[in-house]
């Protein structure tokens, strides 16, 4: 078994992958885990881009006041400066890794990135490849990692959970199962990265792809770890509204350069919400459409870009062109029928600077973590920047630490001898839907106290269901993955009922101001 390898990694990302090669090319033999293929996960989907200060006209301050803004007051500024000053390293180190980013047009063309906005950003700041920013991020590392001498991958392998040495609180490995063999092995460690994304599949719609399922933060917390602001789950705005494409994000980036969106009479309805308009940070933007949609009883709004010249519409959005062409939507001629979507998880496992959580050895990056860089709401396009450079924080503090930690031990195998196999998997596929149905209706964009109550007397029900089921049947990916879904919707809704008050993400009928001093929620395993 991979005992050889110092570094457990678990999520092939942009945070796994770009830990693992920061680590590989330190000379430090990691191995990558990923539950679907190599090149998979949320990265792979991502289409606006990256933000970082690259224009002599922006600058370090600004990018860290457009972050402080939009997360309405409770980003901690230490991490904000962190990452937003690590950003044109960060894209640096791509470029340098072969990601082929897009240019300026004309006679700057070879000479300057161009660069794109998106809402909440005072500048053009976002580095982008056309629409499709995440597939040029990931196919490239992916390909990289898995040609580099010191990186072991195993893909189609779901980590269950982490193994902990709890007399000295610190991680020695992973319980690993492989879904084509349906064995589960104990893998050693000498340090676990956790980069396993976000948990956006607790709800009914959302753009994320189908393993967002919050395993990492379920796993964090089973070990011990605290977690923080569970109740700022991000609505994208504009999630492609189609019945034979559900999960299709229509980027920000439209918005950034000039389309607009529209009720069904034409009538252009975000200046009446905010005077930064569609170009308002999401949360507003989110709202302002769910309350338009209940307000006319309709079932989405329009975002039209057909104002704009059919040639830049179709050089900037290639991807997102072609696929609304194949579902019979020209969007250089007619608007594009958009609802809102889970789309980020803003809140996550606690970590510091160094991406260190609170058992000794396991670190988080990425959308897993909660670093204090999104506060009460993300900023477009600062996500793939804190993967880059809270993975690169990790490896740092990994590269400093790992001759110092004790090698990877024997561990003890899993044990499956009282369990049996199920003949009942429809209470599984039954659960699934069931949780993401009142998540969607009673934990979404617009909330109450006693919408949260019901929510959570449903996880209760349902969690003493599904753990029994876990107790007494041979696990499989999808019954982990319920398991750790039902535990990230109970400390989203917790988390939501902690707060009394407005902020953000979370917004409630019951508790409409917002107090004057932020606080964020942090929840500590009992
Ligand atoms: P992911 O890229 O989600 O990768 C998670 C990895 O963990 C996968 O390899 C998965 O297989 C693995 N994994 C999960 N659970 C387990 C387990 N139990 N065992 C083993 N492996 C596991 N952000 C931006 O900054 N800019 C954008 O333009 C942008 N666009 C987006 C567009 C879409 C449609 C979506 C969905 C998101 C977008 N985001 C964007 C958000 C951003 O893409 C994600 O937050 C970011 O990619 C997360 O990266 P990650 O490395 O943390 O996790
Ligand atoms: C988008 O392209 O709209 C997504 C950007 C992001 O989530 O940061």
């Amino acid at each position: 078994m991979n005992s050889e390898s110092e570094v457990l990694i678990l999520g092939s990302g942009a945070a796994g992958l770009s830990a693992a090669l920061r680590l590989a090319q330190n000379g430090h033999r990691v191995l990558v885990v990923s539950k679907g293929t190599l090149a998979s996960g949320s990265t792979l989907w991502a289409q606006g881009g990256i933000s970082a200060v690259l224009d002599e006209n922006d600058s370090l301050e600004s990018h860290v006041r457009d972050t402080l803004v939009a997360g309405a007051g409770l980003c901690d500024e230490r991490a904000v400066r962190f990452t937003v000053e690590r950003g044109p390293e960060c894209i640096r180190w791509l470029i340098e890794q072969g990601v082929v980013f897009t240019q300026e047009e004309g006679e700057e063309r070879g000479q300057r990135l161009h660069l794109t906005r998106e809402g909440g950003h005072s500048h053009r700041r976002v580095v982008h490849a056309a629409d499709a920013t995440g597939h040029a991020v990931e196919t490239t590392l992916a390909s990289l990692a898995a040609n580099h001498p010191n990186i072991r991958v195993r893909e189609q392998s779901v980590a269950v959970n982490l193994i902990v040495d709890h007399a000295q609180r610190r991680v020695i490995g992973a319980y690993l199962l492989d879904r084509n063999s349906g064995r589960i092995d104990a893998v050693p460690a000498k340090a676990v990265i956790l980069a396993t994304g976000g948990a956006n599949q607790v709800y009914l719609y959302s753009t994320n792809p189908h393993g967002a399922s919050g395993d990492g933060i379920a796993m964090a917390w089973r070990a011990g770890c605290r977690v923080a602001n569970m109740e700022f789950m991000q609505f994208h705005p504009t999630c492609l509204y189609h019945p034979q494409s559900r999960s299709f994000l229509i980027s920000e980036a439209l918005r950034g350069e000039g389309a607009v969106l529209k009720l069904p009479g034409g009538e252009r309805f975000m200046p009446r919400f905010d005077p930064r308009a569609e170009l308002a940070p999401r949360d507003i933007v989110a709202r302002a459409i769910d309350h338009e949609i209940k307000r006319l009883g309709i079932r989405h709004v329009w975002l039209d870009i057909s104002h704009k010249p059919a040639d830049f519409v179709r050089s900037h959005f290639p991807s997102i062109h072609q696929h609304c062409l194949r579902l019979g939507i020209d969007i250089t001629r007619e608007p594009i029928p958009v609802v809102p979507a889970a789309h980020y998880t803003c809140g996550g496992v606690v970590t510091d600077l160094r991406g260190r959580t609170d058992v000794t050895g396991l670190y988080a990056a990425g959308e897993v973590a909660c670093t204090g860089l999104h506060g009460a709401n993300r900023i477009a396009s600062n996500s793939l920047l804190e993967c880059l450079a809270f993975a690169e924080a990790a490896a740092a503090d990994l590269h400093a630490e790992l001759p110092h930690l004790p090698g990877p031990r024997a561990l003890e195998p899993w044990d499956a001898s009282r369990v049996s196999d199920s003949d009942e998997d429809v209470v599984i596929s039954h659960n699934w839907l069931e949780l993401r149905t009142f998540m969607w209706d009673y934990v979404g964009i617009v909330r109450t106290t006693k919408r949260l109550l019901r929510a959570q007397h449903r996880v209760d029900l349902l969690k003493r269901e599904i753990i029994e089921f876990y107790r007494h049947y041979r696990i499989s990916p999808d019954l982990v993955e319920l398991r750790n879904l039902v535990t990230v919707a109970e400390l989203i809704v917790r988390s939501a009922l902690t707060r009394r008050e407005s902020r953000g993400l979370h917004y409630t009928l019951d508790h409409p101001q917002t107090d004057p001093v932020a606080q964020p929620t942090i929840l500590t395993p009992g």
